[in-house]
């Protein structure tokens, strides 16, 4: 959304440099204009090695660095090499659905400048699965590549979406994500409760294991929920993941919660809320979800990251990595590799 002309630079300071200097212009472009100029720019940048800081191993799979991209920035997987190229050991592309489908009206996507907060709407516009596997099997992929799969919204079995997504994407993924957390498909989040997710998952696991007899090594499954979920709900996810034999859980999603503190008057618009607001829930969800799970499945960390302290804490609190998406809009691109340098 906001860091363009900055991922062309091949030196990241340079480039938050320039960043801070065209960060007025970039703001009066509408926030949805801004955030397809930064990922044509960064489909343009340089890729190059991934710093390895602190690699983590999660459900087998070494991750050079434990600071990843949030899915969502990179829906179609346009600039993964590019994106890479600042340091993430890791991207998430998607959500992708089985159809391309265009998403809810615009605007959609907005700008809580004083908060330091997005709002969107989005609703899962994406190109389709299909169209998305042509660019990954161009991409070099230094790091690990993550893909998010979904379901289309008119779609009249869900739960048949996501075993094809997985079925789809498995063989080309280091990791696929399920996501039933999107606050913006109708309906979406209700697959978190049991015993839908129950049915969800083995549908999930039964698409991986397909796969595995067709000679695909064993794609790890990871799965996304929302912070807006009470301790109950965790207990459910964490149980369901757990007995699918899922891998990990990504904790979590935007909210669909507004927090007093907000000033924003872009505040009220519908969708999911993300970014500095986003921490506090984010935290006390993690804590919640890795007291439950007891060691039993690891955890990433997602919601509100935007500073090296906040990425620490979030670690030493027990996550398995970070991952962030809002803060690259207000703090630019050079985030990623402060982040890593005080690791
Ligand atoms: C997202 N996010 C998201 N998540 C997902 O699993 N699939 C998706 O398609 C999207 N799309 C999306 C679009 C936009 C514009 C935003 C801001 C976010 C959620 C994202 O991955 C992350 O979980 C949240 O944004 C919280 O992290 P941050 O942004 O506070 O670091």
């Amino acid at each position: 959304m906001g860091f363009v002309v900055a991922f062309v630079n091949p030196s990241h300071y340079g480039a938050n440099m320039l960043y801070d200097l065209l960060k007025p212009l970039i703001y009066t472009l509408d926030a949805e204009r801004a955030h397809r100029l930064a990922i044509r720019a960064a489909a343009l940048a340089p890729g190059g090695a991934i710093p390895r800081v602190r690699p983590v191993t999660i459900a087998g799979l070494e991750f050079p660095n434990p600071v990843g991209l949030a899915a969502g920035l990179d829906k179609d997987g346009e600039a993964i090499d590019g994106l890479m190229g600042l340091g993430f050991g890791s991207v998430e592309i998607g959500s992708l659905t089985p159809r391309p489908q265009a998403g809810n009206s615009k605007p959609r996507l907005f700008r809580l400048v004083e908060d330091r907060a997005v709002v969107n709407r989005m609703g899962f516009n994406n190109g389709g699965i299909d169209a998305a596997l042509e660019r990954v099997a161009k991409a070099k992929r230094p790091g690990v590549l993550g893909i998010n799969v979904g379901a289309n919204k008119d779609s009249d079995d869900r739960v048949a979406d996501y075993a094809l997504g997985v079925a789809k994407v498995a063989p080309h993924a280091d990791y696929v994500t399920i996501n039933v957390s999107s606050p913006n498909t109708p309906g979406l989040r209700d697959l978190q409760s049991r015993p839908a997710l129950d049915e969800l998952l083995r549908a999930a696991s039964a698409a991986r294991q397909a796969c595995a007899e067709r000679g695909v090594p064993r794609t790890p499954l990871f799965l996304k929920v929302a912070p807006d979920l009470d301790r109950d709900g965790i207990a459910g996810v964490v149980g369901a993941a757990v007995d699918a034999g899922l891998d990990a859980l990504i904790v979590g999603n935007t909210t669909i919660s507004r927090p007093d503190t907000l000033r924003s008057s872009l505040a009220k618009e519908a969708g999911g809320l993300s970014g500095r607001p986003l921490a506090v829930l984010a935290r006390a969800k993690l804590a919640e979800a890795l007291e439950i799970a007891d060691g039993a499945l690891p955890v990433i960390a997602v919601g509100g990251i935007d500073s090296p302290e906040e990425a620490l804490a979030r670690l030493d609190a027990g996550a398995a990595m970070v991952q962030i998406y809002s803060a690259l809009v207000f703090e630019g691109p050079g985030l990623v590799r402060r982040i890593l340098n005080a690791l």
